[in-house]
């Protein structure tokens, strides 16, 4: 039986429309999904939207709306544009759902029985915007000499009844957590930072409020809401049936990864598996902290008039190519910068001068010049040392940098191996060979007719849409597209022996131009 593999974004505020940083780490985590069907794992990915909490309420009032005609309005845009990037989500959640208020109602229930949460008041700094308590120590100063969260957020004073939640005797397990695991947090970076934190002492955390209602009740004092990190983070085992700990449950829980922003680390490192040790649950395998996407090197901001709708992105340049560029252009962890020149550029050198030229100049002359008509053949020589450097990449060098989450050095081993097919094709000069040597030039041809296909079969998860297009002109079945069919040399003469022909292609990858007004 296939090996479960459980992965998870975070769960997003629907308090606006979703931006680009919402579709970079919904793109990064799609790739890894298809990467581990493909790889064999009976994956299972959810995303969705955290709806509850002081920020949606805020904001719904005011738009003279109520916070869940926000969410559903809001939420719809986030679901679309998954739809829209061809993310292959497994479950889409929202935390209104009642399944929700549910789970999250027996995960407090089931800390409570454990004695660790009791009431008392709280009285410290909250920021609205990052939905976090912060300590004095933490505070910055701002340009004016206000205080600001470390985040660089407005914070206000706060001061309530609440149910605190005894984080402090988690401090031992949690650092016994983190050195058992080296890899639950990753990066490195992101896990020193965390451990520092840890080290240095937690505090009891405050996860109840009473000065608003929108939120999940707290069992037993119905004026409580929950503080909306402690129900947004449950939706990882919601989605999976939680409290009934059978089914998916059973076979997908702990989570293999949850995929998060490095601003939330803390959230996901510390407070969700003291939680889950306390519950009595067990804590993820592991949780990865990527960077942030910036606009040539800004924050995208209104008050910047910078802010890009990621859907206008993709409706301009494509939706393949989008997901290309954000998993290509940037080390997965890091920080990163895009542009719509680099958008082009990028695409134009790799996607449509160099593999997509590589399929058109292929299938066009096997079209033109063979018929269509597939032969047996032998490979040999530098036709094989060809295919076995294109091989490499797809079976060995892509797959244990996607492995890694490292997405961009994976494509840069495949983006070689197209490199090498382009260069044999210079060398071998096929058109000429038409006259001479015809024999010879179905020899090249089919060599890189079979690169084509392992080439295409690697990059599907981050280019699903037009790698399908191609499998689909080379007659590859559907179901003969995974990394395992790499190892087969059988497809071949059985395609030459189905009689399939190759018909005239259609470019996959047009050249992208600058729109006029930005190319100036
Ligand atoms: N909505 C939170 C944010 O955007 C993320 C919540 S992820 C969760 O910062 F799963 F933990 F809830």
């Amino acid at each position: 039986m296939a090996e479960p593999y459980y992965l998870t974004t975070a769960i997003h505020y629907p308090n606006g429309k979703p931006h680009i940083g919402h579709a970079y780490e919904t793109i990064a985590a799609d790739v890894l999904a298809r990467f581990k069907r493909q790889s064999g794992f009976d994956v299972r990915f959810q995303t969705g939207t955290d709806e509850h909490g002081l920020k949606m309420a805020q904001k719904a009032r005011d738009l003279g709306m109520t916070p869940r005609e926000l969410a559903d309005e809001m939420s719809g845009y986030f679901r679309a544009l998954f739809d829209q990037l061809d993310i292959s989500y497994d479950r889409f959640i929202r935390t209104t759902e009642e399944t929700h208020h549910r789970s999250s109602q027996a995960i407090w229930k089931a800390m409570e029985d454990n004695g660790d949460l009791y009431l008392d008041r709280y009285e410290g700094w909250y920021s609205v915007r990052d939905e976090a308590y912060y300590d004095e120590s933490e505070l910055v100063e701002g340009e004016g000499g206000e205080k600001l969260s470390p985040q660089g957020t407005p914070v206000e004073w706060t001061v309530e009844e609440s149910w605190f939640f005894r984080l402090s005797r988690y401090q031992e397990p949690l650092l016994a957590l983190y050195r058992d695991n080296p890899d639950f947090i990753r990066p490195e970076g992101r896990r020193n930072e965390v451990m520092r934190f840890v080290e240095g002492g937690l505090r009891d955390l405050s996860v109840s409020r009473t000065s608003f209602d929108w939120g999940v009740k707290v069992p037993g004092a119905e004026e409580h809401v929950m503080y909306v990190w402690v129900d947004a983070l449950t939706n990882y085992i919601t989605g999976l049936g939680y409290p009934d700990q059978t089914g998916n449950f059973a076979k997908f829980w702990p989570a293999d990864l949850h995929l998060i922003g490095k601003d939330i680390v803390r959230f996901h490192a510390v407070y969700w598996p003291a939680f889950l040790m306390s519950a009595g649950i067990a804590v993820p395998k592991s949780v990865f902290g990527h960077g942030f996407l910036l606009n040539r090197g800004q924050k995208e901001s209104k008050s910047l008039g910078n802010v890009t709708d990621p859907a206008e992105l993709a409706d301009k340049f494509g939706v393949d190519t989008l997901r290309y560029f954000l998993m290509r252009e940037i080390s997965f962890g890091q920080d990163g910068s895009y542009s719509e020149e680099a958008i082009v550029t990028r695409s134009n050198s790799e996607l449509a001068n160099s593999f997509g030229n590589l399929a058109q100049r292929t299938l066009s002359m096997i079209s033109k010049n063979m018929d269509g008509q597939l032969v047996h053949f032998e490979t040999q020589g530098e036709d094989k040392v060809l295919l076995d450097t294109v091989r490499t990449a797809c079976m060995e060098g892509l797959p244990q940098e996607f492995d890694r989450l490292a997405f961009s050095q994976g494509i840069d081993e495949w983006m070689r191996a197209v490199y090498a097919c382009n260069q044999y094709v210079d060398e071998q000069a096929p058109w000429a060979l038409r006259k001479t040597d015809p024999e010879r030039m179905k020899a090249v041809l089919q060599t890189l007719f079979i690169a084509l296909r392992d080439l295409a079969i690697a990059i599907q998860p981050v280019i699903p849409g037009k790698t399908a297009a191609l499998l689909d002109q080379l007659g590859v079945a559907p179901g003969e597209r995974s990394y395992a069919d790499l190892e087969g040399e059988g497809w071949f003469p059985a395609l030459v022996e189905s009689g399939f022909t190759v018909g005239k292609p259609t470019p996959l990858f047009p050249r992208l131009e600058l729109p006029a007004e930005e190319s100036a």
